[in-house]
C-alpha cells in the first residue's frame, strides 16, 4: 500500500517537474521566436539575432532542466543562484525585447531556504509567468518577494485579461502550484478578474521545522 503511494507520488513530481521545465521552456523560446519574426519583419536583423540567440539558449536551458528532473536533480538554474536571482534571471530572459515588461521587487533579506523550496518557488514564479506570457496578453509582470521573521510572501502579479477561477478546471500549472505550496505547508491564494490582470500569492511561514 504505501509502496503503490510512493510510486503514485513518485509518478506526480515526475508530471509536474516535466512540465513546469519542458512546458514552460517551449512557452519562453516561442515568445523569442515571434519576437525574432516581428524584428525581421520590420528589417531589423540584428534584433532578431538577439531574439534567436535567446530562444536558442532557452532551449538548450530547458532540455538540461527536464534531464535533471527525470534524474531527480536539483535544477541547474539553483546551481548557481538562490532561487530569487535564478527566477529573475529566467523570466528577464524570456521577456526581454518582447510587449511584456517585467520588474523585482524584494523587501528584506533572503533567509536560508531549505532546498525544496527553493525549487518550489522557482517554479510557481515560472509558471506564473508562462500563464501570463499564455493568456494574459497584459503589459506587466511583477514578482515581489517579502521576508521577515515570520516567513516569506512571493506575489506574482499581471495586469492583463484575468479569467473566471473556477474551482476544478485548472490545467498541470495550476493543480502543480498548488500541491508545491501545500508540500510546503504554505498558503496559496489566487485572485483574477475579467479585465484586470491575475494575482498569485504564496505564504510560508518560517518555522524551526523548515530552517533545517
Ligand atoms: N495569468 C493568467 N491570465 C489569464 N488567464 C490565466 C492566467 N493564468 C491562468 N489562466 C487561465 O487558467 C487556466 C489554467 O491554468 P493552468 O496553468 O493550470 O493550465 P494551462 O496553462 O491551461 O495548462 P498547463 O499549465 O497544464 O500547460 C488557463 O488555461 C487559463 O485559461
Ligand atoms: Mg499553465
Amino acid at each position: 500500500q504505501s509502496q503503490q503511494a510512493a510510486v503514485v507520488e513518485e509518478r506526480n513530481r515526475m508530471a509536474r517537474d516535466i512540465h513546469d521545465t519542458l512546458a514552460q521552456g517551449f512557452t519562453g523560446v516561442i515568445i523569442q521566436l515571434e519576437a525574432a519574426e516581428d524584428a525581421t519583419s520590420c528589417g531589423q536583423q540584428a534584433e532578431a539575432d538577439k531574439h534567436l540567440h535567446r530562444a536558442a539558449g532557452l532551449a538548450r536551458q530547458s532540455l538540461s532542466e527536464a534531464r535533471r528532473s527525470v534524474h531527480a536533480l536539483r535544477p541547474d538554474a539553483l546551481e548557481r543562484d538562490n532561487f530569487w536571482d535564478a527566477l529573475k534571471g529566467i523570466i528577464k530572459n524570456t521577456t526581454a525585447g518582447t510587449a511584456l515588461h517585467a520588474t523585482f521587487e524584494l523587501r528584506g533579506k533572503l533567509p536560508e531556504f531549505p532546498r525544496i523550496w527553493q525549487e518550489n518557488l522557482l517554479h510557481i514564479g515560472q509558471e506564473a509567468l508562462t500563464n501570463t506570457l499564455k493568456y494574459a496578453d497584459a503589459r506587466n509582470f511583477r514578482a515581489r518577494l517579502t521576508c521577515n521573521g515570520k516567513g516569506v510572501r512571493l506575489e506574482l502579479r499581471d495586469d492583463g485579461a484575468g479569467f473566471e477561477l473556477k474551482d476544478r478546471n485548472d490545467g498541470l500549472g495550476l493543480t502543480g502550484m498548488r500541491e508545491r505550496v501545500e508540500q510546503m505547508s504554505g498558503q496559496l491564494e489566487i485572485t483574477s478578474e475579467r479585465g484586470k490582470g491575475t494575482n498569485i500569492v504564496v505564504t510560508l511561514p518560517l518555522n524551526q521545522e523548515s530552517k533545517s
